[in-house]
């Protein structure tokens, strides 16, 4: 399937989609990659990664940008030569990126059982959630993806995800909600926004001025 779903958050905002169902063959078509692309390509594992990889391009693509127009610094955090800021997720079926003048991030991930395993490594304190509540994956779910899109606009060193990012509660019917980063000497709001596509979720966030 081609582009998915386009979600329209704000006017300077894109939001884009895509549910991964081609072949790496298939997603190449139109793509004029760059070598460091090629090379990453070549170099990866699986075809569901090189897949999710391709589908960002498609992405990308939709919008008028080429792949030339991305670049990622030392950290790994992808960047567009025009200025704007860019966050990337994909999860198995699906791929997602956020462009916008906001500084934003956004994280894509599968709702399964087993986050209620982890949850006690990055739930933090004031997070309290009744194991007994129908919604209890789904919000542990969004939690996660908060910490995640938050990571990948700060990546610092030693940011513990328990420990450092705090996401105000909400009811999955809310749609929205709000996190702090305080790290260091350093504390950071952002306006956080999720949606269940399917089985999975996505979580969107930005950067309070
Ligand atoms: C970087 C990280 C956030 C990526 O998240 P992920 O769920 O593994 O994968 P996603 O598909 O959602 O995101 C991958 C994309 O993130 C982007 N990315 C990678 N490193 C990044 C960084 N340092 N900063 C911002 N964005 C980054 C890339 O665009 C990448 O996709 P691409 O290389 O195909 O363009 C994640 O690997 C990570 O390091 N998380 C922190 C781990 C942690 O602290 N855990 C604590 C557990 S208690």
């Amino acid at each position: 399937m081609p582009l998915h779903k386009t979600i329209n958050c704000f006017p300077d905002t894109q939001i884009l989609l895509w549910n991964i169902t081609e072949t790496a063959e298939m997603l190449s078509e139109g793509l004029h990659l760059t070598q460091r692309s090629l090379d990453r390509l070549r170099n990866m594992k699986s075809d569901a990664h090189r897949c999710g990889f391709l589908s960002v391009r498609q992405l990308l693509l939709s919008l008028g940008y080429q792949d030339s127009d991305l670049y990622y610094d030392e950290f790994g955090k992808p960047h567009l030569t025009d200025g704007k800021h860019i966050s990337i997720s994909h999860s198995y079926e699906y791929s997602a990126i956020i462009i916008s003048d906001r500084i934003t991030g956004v994280d894509l991930e599968l709702r399964r059982d087993k986050i209620a395993i982890i949850a006690d490594k990055f739930i933090e304190p004031s997070f309290i959630l009744d194991k007994n509540d129908p919604d209890y994956i789904s919000k542990l779910t969004v939690n996660w993806g908060v910490k995640e899109a938050v990571f990948k606009i700060r990546n610092e060193k030693g940011i513990s995800f328990k420990d450092h990012i705090d996401v105000k509660l909400f009811e999955m019917s809310d749609k929205k909600t709000t996190a702090t980063l305080h790290f260091n000497n350093l504390q950071r709001q952002f306006d956080v926004y999720f949606e269940e596509i399917a089985e999975y979720t996505i979580v969107y966030l930005f950067e309070r001025h």
